[in-house]
């Protein structure tokens, strides 16, 4: 075979095993690394050294894009539907046909029960710990407590900045990027919060953040139709929500990994 056709095809089975990755991010890499990091921030000393122990000296930034990571190995395909959870609008995730394979939210609670068996060997709670923090960061994108018919956004199709995109990824990764702060930027910029207000955003159970997320995709869903050409308006309105999702995602990760590991 002609070198230059057999190198280009060498190339390609190399990208294309990235597929996902490049392709199509969740929450795009910038922000569950911001996740990660916010939640870093607020852990106690306690959970910081048992999850140090277990990424070998990698930190929960490093770790939280590993769900998207296998998602393009076949091995891994049991948990693609676990990035995410659709119901119809008006109705309640409880009385809703259930994802076979799993979805967001027994997702999370399997990671977390493995987590807690103290039987569970060390890779089994190294690949739950990294799954889970991935998880509780799509739970905090609204379009991933979305709708199936459209599969979150990503069946929108409208333009950012003039180019073809869809709903779905303006939401996962082009606001964030076109901010263009790395993640320890937008961690460090994030603004103070009082006691109370961080309080509060603790409360609560995996369910109520997962409604949280679903009364905001009601208003992406409305904020956008088809075709649309969004750009900097559409960042004017909706990057503050953004940011606020990160941070809670951020801090909800914390609570969540402090009481597992108090
Ligand atoms: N695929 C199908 N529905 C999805 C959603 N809500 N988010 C991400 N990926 C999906
Ligand atoms: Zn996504
Ligand atoms: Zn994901």
């Amino acid at each position: 075979m002609p070198f230059l056709i057999s190198f280009g095809l060498s190339l390609f089975f190399v990208l294309s095993s990235f597929a996902v990755p490049i392709g199509e991010p969740q929450w795009g890499q910038t922000g569950h690394r911001t996740i990660g990091e916010i939640a870093t921030d607020h852990l106690t000393n306690r959970a910081k050294k048992k999850i140090e122990n277990l990424l070998d000296g990698h930190n929960l930034a490093y770790v939280s894009t590993f769900g998207d990571e296998i998602k393009s190995d076949k091995r891994y395909d049991k948990y693609y539907t676990w990035h995410y959870v659709n119901f119809p609008i008006g109705s309640r995730y409880e009385d809703s046909k259930k994802e076979e394979k799993g979805d967001i939210i027994t997702g999370m609670e399997h990671c977390i029960s493995v987590l807690k068996d103290e039987n569970a060997s060390r890779a089994d709670q190294v690949f739950h710990l990294k799954l889970l923090v991935h998880l509780i960061g799509d739970l905090h994108q609204p379009l991933h407590v979305g709708r199936a018919e459209d599969r979150g956004g990503n069946d929108i199709k409208v333009s950012w900045h003039y180019k073809k995109s869809n709903l779905h990824r303006v939401w996962d990764t082009q606001m964030i990027e076109s901010w263009n702060m790395s993640y320890t930027e937008l961690e460090q910029n994030m603004g103070q919060l009082s006691k109370e207000q961080i309080r509060s955003i603790e409360r609560g159970s995996l369910l109520d953040w997962m409604y949280d997320s679903r009364e905001l995709a009601e208003r992406v869903y409305a904020s956008a139709s088809p075709d649309d050409k969004l750009g900097y308006r559409y960042s004017y309105d909706h990057l503050g929500t953004v940011m606020e999702q990160l941070r809670k995602g951020g801090i909800r990760l914390a609570k969540v990994l402090n009481e597992i590991y108090s």
